[in-house]
């Protein structure tokens, strides 16, 4: 019997440091020109500590690629017409290039209305109608950091998507629904077919088990088993979420949407939780800010 190739784990930490390598070299560029570096701003309401710590490593890593950043923050009680006021403040600061609203935003809030109120120009995040509609029809645009930054791994470790099937688990705005839109899109490093499957979807098993590469957003932990995957899929985990584990010295664990050991003994590649996707969403951000202060996307 032929043996199997080995798994290869994707090393998402590498490639985000290759990227932020190469965008911390144009800022370094930018800086030696006389001019202001690209300048990134976070608006942080309430006291959210999942929020507190997505924003202070954003913070972290805008600083180390050699770009200002700002966080506004605000109390939970903040009123809607003061969050959009805020908004309005970022959107005519000439001095920041790209901002994002770090969410979720207390329930009081419109969310929707909130997003839609920034400007396109520098909406790094792509959240706004502009930069979702222009990415649905190819056009140029910020793109989500996640689906952006999965694209990036896709093509680091030049796997083949192109007449794939590609099986997306999960709808959201923010990850599923991109990612299926930006696989699907006619272009080289596309160009799959892609089934997005979600709460609605029956024979879930049955359609994972035809996906040659799957990308799991669907925010439960280890949800997708060994007999749902198959044999030298690739597989892309999205989810990130802490188990209690009393023998881990934290008191608990970081796990995927992915049973990780079981689905990599029959996966090609795999991403990990922790060091899979998730460190390729700030590189992605900051990339976003780089073309913003480029004014590369809206000149
Ligand atoms: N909350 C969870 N992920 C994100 C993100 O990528 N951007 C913003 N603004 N909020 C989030």
């Amino acid at each position: 019997m032929a043996k199997k190739k080995q798994t290869v784990i994707i090393d998402g930490r590498q490639v985000a440091a290759d990227v932020k390598e190469s965008i911390k070299k144009e800022v370094a560029q930018i800086i030696d020109r006389g001019e202001d570096g690209p300048h990134l701003a976070a608006v942080l309401v309430g006291n959210d500590p999942a929020s507190e710590t997505y924003v202070a490593s954003k913070e972290k890593a805008a600083h180390a690629v050699g770009m200002m950043s700002s966080t506004y923050r605000y109390p939970a009680d903040i009123t809607e017409k003061e969050l959009l006021e805020v908004i309005d403040y970022l959107n005519n600061d000439e001095e920041i290039d790209g901002f994002i609203v770090q969410l979720p935003l207390p329930p009081h809030i419109d969310e929707d209305k909130i997003i839609r109120h920034i400007h396109p120009a520098k909406d790094v995040d792509g959240f706004t109608p502009e930069n979702v509609g222009k990415m649905v029809l190819g056009q140029p645009a910020f793109l989500s950091a996640t689906p952006a930054g999965i694209m990036e791994l896709l093509k680091y470790y030049k796997i083949p998507v192109a007449g794939k099937h590609v099986v997306v688990l999960g709808r959201s705005n923010i990850v599923g629904r991109p990612m299926s839109i930006l696989l699907s899109q006619k272009s080289e490093d596309a160009n799959a077919t892609v089934t997005l499957c979600h709460s609605g979807t029956k024979n879930l098993e049955e359609i994972t088990r035809s996906a040659d590469i799957l990308i799991v957003a669907i925010g439960k932990p280890q949800f997708v088993t060994a007999d749902m995957v198959k044999e030298g899929a690739v597989v892309i985990d999205v989810g990130i979420h802490r188990l209690q584990d009393a023998t881990a010295k934290k008191g608990y664990r970081l796990v995927g949407d992915v049973d990780f050991n079981e689905v990599a003994k029959k996966a090609s590649f795999i991403t990990p939780v922790p060091g899979g996707v998730g460190p390729m969403t700030i590189a992605m951000l900051l990339k976003n800010t780089l073309l913003a202060h480029k004014k590369e996307i809206y000149s």
